[in-house]
């Protein structure tokens, strides 16, 4: 298969865990993870992004569990890197690694104040249509994010609320898709929030997907051209997706659902230009 310009940030399974509780997701699952099938899947959805695409990889690390989930290193656009400040102290080890990671690579990398909690691209979004960053806010990262984004890295960036635990970061509830597309669980925003997707967003480019696919994270999304990976989705989002050109991929990523995460935050998308 012809592979795209796309490339992708990942980090390889070997401490991840479930060792704190900082999501609904984890409730329940503490050290319940079989790293034996971890690595199994995190290794299929390895194997079929780089048939798409180019995959780089960051050291895994002692005491980072939670560092597998490399959409929350930051936001990344061009040669510019601008670092999480994690909410959680449980996850804060984990922004010196990803900073050196870009700085060893040339990145223009700038850190967030301290008081400025910010989870990179688990909350913050490029739209494929209109150019705009969707940034969200509500459960781990704040407004006052936005300002530094926008002026950072010149960004037109939207901020929507999310008001449901579950879905804690706006890639577990909302993907930009190629083509202007946007999936996304309504119920996950409030209403603000919600009028503000529809009235950037075209009627027939809006995706609603049911709370069913939602809670399976079928919108935490890998989209590589016209292909969408996801944990795991029902034949009706499957077709609504055929319907706009998309094909489904559906990949287990059970082991990493226990931490509250699936396909899309166990990926960076480094090509932002
Ligand atoms: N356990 C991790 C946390 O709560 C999961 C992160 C999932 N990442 C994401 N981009 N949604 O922070």
């Amino acid at each position: 298969m012809a592979r795209s310009a796309r490339v992708f940030l990942m980090c390889p399974p070997e401490y991840f865990n479930v060792a704190y509780i900082i999501n609904p997701w984890m409730h329940g699952n503490l050290r319940k993870i079989d790293n034996a099938v971890a690595k199994q899947q995190w290794r299929s959805l390895y194997d079929m992004l780089t048939d798409h695409a180019t995959v780089r990889l960051v050291l895994p690390q002692p005491g980072s569990p939670d560092m597998v989930f490399t959409a929350n290193a930051g936001l990344v656009k061009s040669k510019r890197f601008v670092v999480s400040r994690f909410r959680y102290p449980e996850r804060q080890a984990e922004e010196p690694y990803f900073a050196d990671w870009f700085m060893d690579r040339g990145y223009d990398v700038s850190l967030m104040p301290r008081d400025v909690p910010f989870e990179g691209a688990g909350d913050a979004l490029f739209d494929r249509g209109d150019g705009c960053v969707w940034m969200a806010h509500g459960h781990r990262s704040i407004p006052a994010a936005r300002e530094i984004l926008a002026e950072r890295l010149g960004l037109d960036v939207v901020v929507l609320k999310l008001v449901d635990q579950r879905f804690y970061h706006l890639d577990t509830c909302f993907c930009p898709l190629e083509g202007g597309y946007v999936m996304y669980y309504p119920a996950a925003f409030d209403d603000v929030s919600r009028e503000s997707i529809e009235r950037r967003v075209a009627a027939d480019r809006r995706i609603a997907v049911e709370e069913k696919d939602a809670l399976e994270f079928a919108c935490n999304a890998v989209n590589v051209d016209s292909t969408v990976v996801v944990n795991r989705a029902s034949t009706g989002f499957v077709k609504a997706l055929a319907r706009r050109g998309f094909e489904v991929v559906q990949t287990p990523l059970s082991e990493f659902m226990k931490a509250g995460g699936s396909a899309k935050c166990l990926t960076l998308r480094l090509d932002e230009p």
